[in-house]
């Protein structure tokens, strides 16, 4: 039985859930610690929020993990992240495979070492047919890069101009068949998108706190679902009750 809030209608559960995972260097540097214990301790809370979103009955969660602009941080702190990857695959891959978790990656993995390339591509087989959650994986992702190479594989497909639409454009990007994100959650305050899902994120609703990653739990996760509950989600329109009203 998915677990959720007395609060959170099943109804009411996003289908596709996107995490701005952010903040692991600014709670490590409250520790005295270096920024890399903050990435571990980032990755500790997201097993505990995987679990969580298979309870709540999230259907599809997408994390950001690595940016296409994080490349520029100190080589040390790209190094232990790439290091973090490779040590959650192996150190996870059989448990999410139990619990029926679907592993995908969006983003490019040509500038990954080879082996961990492998690493990505053998798990995403091996989880291939999961289907209590879809685990889409940011890693070396970027909104405009996937734009942009979207553009670039149409023109290559010979795409006539007249032809590109909403749903093409969708269909050439990373999360070709993937509902557009219900709920953006972004950890540690900041107020912007960080070039993630810019095109996905069209009419996706936000929750921003305070909290960083790495002390973002369960209860905090529940908050976001129940202030996701109490939107209105308009799409341009007027709200449905003062259209029943106008009616009347
Ligand atoms: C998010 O935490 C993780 C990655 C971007 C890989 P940060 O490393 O950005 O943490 P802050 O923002 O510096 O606190
Ligand atoms: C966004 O966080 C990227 C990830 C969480 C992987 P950043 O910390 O890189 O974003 P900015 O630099 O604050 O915009
Ligand atoms: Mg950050």
């Amino acid at each position: 039985m998915a677990e959720t809030s007395s609060t959170v209608p099943l109804e009411k559960i996003p289908q596709h859930v996107a995490i701005i995972m952010d903040g692991n260097g600014r709670w490590a540097l409250q520790r005295g610690l270096p920024r890399l214990a903050g990435h571990k301790a980032g990755t500790e809370n997201l097993r505990r929020v995987i679990r969580s979103t298979v309870e709540f009955g999230v259907k599809y969660l997408t994390i950001y993990a690595f940016s296409t602009e994080n490349w520029g941080r100190p080589p040390e702190e790209v190094k232990g992240l790439m290091y973090i990857l490779e040590d959650v695959i192996d150190r996870e891959l059989n448990e999410l495979h139990k619990e029926g978790v679907q592993l995908r990656h969006i983003g490019r993995l040509e500038r990954l070492a080879p082996s961990l390339q492998e690493k990505v591509l053998d798990a995403i087989d091996v989880t291939k047919n999961n289907d209590r959650l879809i685990l889409n994986i940011a890693f070396n992702y970027g909104g405009r890069d996937e734009i942009v190479q979207a553009i670039q594989r149409m023109m290559k497909d010979g795409v006539p101009p007249e032809k590109v639409t909403d749903e093409l454009v969708s269909q050439y990007l990373y999360t070709a068949g993937v509902p557009d994100p219900d709920l953006i959650i972004r950890t540690s305050g900041e107020l912007r998108v960080s070039n993630f899902l810019i095109w996905q994120a069209a009419y996706s609703e936000w929750y921003i706190t305070p909290t960083f990653w790495p002390d973002f739990d369960k209860d905090e996760y529940r908050r976001a679902l129940e202030a996701f509950a109490h939107r209105d989600r308009r799409y341009g329109k007027v709200a449905s009750g003062e259209l029943q009203e106008s009616n009347a």
